[in-house]
């Protein structure tokens, strides 16, 4: 399944290109998510699309550098036509906590990442016996994310001290220590080191950059200039090496990637027009869902012009919020508690089964699978909200999963 879209997006390619006559029923290309935002220049379009086939064609092998531990072969493998994994391919993370509170990151027994494949030759990672904190982590769409990524530091801090204001909810954000290669934009704000972190289900990247070093790193084994260093099943030996040559890969190829992920287009929502979408956002709003899944952000100044103050309508604060006890895992990363988690974008959610097989894997691992699922799963901060959807008649109920959808 995980290979659906972007083969019938290949399909669609030389069908356009062949012969327009032919033509069967155009897919809508409302529900692709994988093209770039409109207005690239024809260089930046060419950077997009060698981006585009590293991330989605490049399998690695043994051969190629592919570990010594790994999760996957190719970011395409977990991202399928950029949009929401499946559980199958979920990544695990361990740490020992006491109450929630780190004791250990088990690096020496090869935490913070489960790395459960190994190459010929070498010992694939376990879940050691210390580890109390086990999360469990689904692949999200990676769509749009360059106008997350825009975002001004202090809009984030504004939204912080909104939330505390109004009293209904209270987001944090992350203070994350910045890796050697970072490049802080104008509007970054440091503090001790540190800056705001806002990619991945804890926002524990600070930028797509470091997110897309990391993911060839922990997620494939793959190294880069950015990070020379091979995954290393330390519970085994350390010098678990594969024989591949550091750095495995360039910096252009990384930085590809990272704009790729830049300029790939938001969803689109659709069907907007609907009476009950209309009706449907308006209880959105009423029952406060929007506190955190806030509906419309604006960017600051961005290297990539393109991205400059921008309004738009990602449903997100990008902040941690306390979801309560169900939703937590126990198990701690950096500075977020283990029950916190960054409000996801609801832009795309519709889609998700596109992506998915077909059904909905909703919230971090997936346990969601319908939209209400997920609603009734909210707790914590989000008690109130999710009381107050069930207390809302079916009517009320399905405009409301109606306006989701069609986000
Ligand atoms: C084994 C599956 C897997 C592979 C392979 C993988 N990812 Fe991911 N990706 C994930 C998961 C799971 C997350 C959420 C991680 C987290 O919360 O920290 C994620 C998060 C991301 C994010 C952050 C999205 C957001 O909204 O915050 C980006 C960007 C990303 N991946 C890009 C990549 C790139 C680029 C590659 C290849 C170099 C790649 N991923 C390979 C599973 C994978
Ligand atoms: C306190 C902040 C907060 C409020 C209020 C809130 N949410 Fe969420 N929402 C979150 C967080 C955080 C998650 C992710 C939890 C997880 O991954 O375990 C989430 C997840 C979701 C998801 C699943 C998204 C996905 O990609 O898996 C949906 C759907 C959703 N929320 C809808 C709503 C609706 C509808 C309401 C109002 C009834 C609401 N939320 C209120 C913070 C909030």
């Amino acid at each position: 399944m995980g290979k659906v879209l972007p083969y019938l997006s290949l399909v669609f390619a030389i069908w356009v290109s062949s012969c327009d006559s032919l033509l069967p029923e155009e897919p809508e290309s409302e529900e692709l998510l994988d093209g770039p935002v409109e207005g690239l220049s024809p260089e930046q379009e060419r950077t997009f699309l060698a981006g585009d086939i590293a991330f989605t064609d490049e399998i690695f092998t043994p051969a190629t550098g592919l570990g010594p531990i790994f999760i996957a072969s190719s970011c395409a493998g977990c991202h399928a036509g950029d949009g929401k994994g499946h559980p199958s391919n979920a990544l695990t993370r361990f740490s020992q906590t006491d109450n929630g509170v780190l004791v250990d990151k088990l690096l020496d027994k090869g935490g913070p990442q489960l790395q459960h494949r190994s190459v010929p030759g070498f010992t694939a990672e376990t879940i050691p016996k210390e580890a109390n904190g086990v999360s469990i982590v689904v692949a999200p769409a990676v769509t749009g994310l360059g106008f997350l990524a825009a975002v001004r530091d202090q809009t984030l801090l504004d939204l912080v001290g909104q939330q505390r204001q109004e009293g209904l909810v209270s987001g944090e954000v992350q203070w994350v220590d910045a890796p050697d290669f970072f490049q802080p934009q104008t509007w970054q704000i440091q503090n001790e080191g540190r800056y705001i972190g806002r990619f991945g289900k804890k926002a524990a990247a600070i930028n797509i950059l470091q997110q897309v070093v990391g993911a060839y790193k922990q997620d494939m084994g793959i190294t880069s200039d950015f990070d020379t260093e091979d995954p290393i099943n330390f519970g085994v030996s350390s010098d678990q090496i594969d024989p591949i040559v550091d750095p495995e890969l360039p910096a252009s190829t990384v930085n590809n990637v990272a704009f790729y992920i830049r300029t790939l287009k938001q969803p689109i929502p659709r069907n907007q027009g609907n009476p009950d979408v209309i009706s449907g956002k308006a209880i959105f709003e009423e029952i406060n869902c929007s506190a955190c899944h806030v509906s419309s952000l604006t960017t600051g100044v961005s290297d990539i012009p393109l991205f400059s103050e921008v309004e738009f309508a990602p449903y997100t604060d990008l902040l941690l919020h306390d979801m309560g006890p169900e939703l937590d895992d126990q198990h701690v990363d950096g500075n977020e508690k283990s029950f916190e988690w960054r409000t996801p974008p609801l832009w795309g959610l519709g889609l998700a089964p596109n992506s998915q097989g077909g059904d909905f894997f909703l919230m971090h691992d997936g346990r969601a699978q319908s939209i209400e699922e997920a609603i009734t799963m909210h707790s914590g901060e989000a008690k109130t909200m999710a009381e107050a959807y069930s207390g809302l008649n079916q009517n009320e109920k399905d405009q409301l999963i109606k306006f989701l959808e069609n986000l």
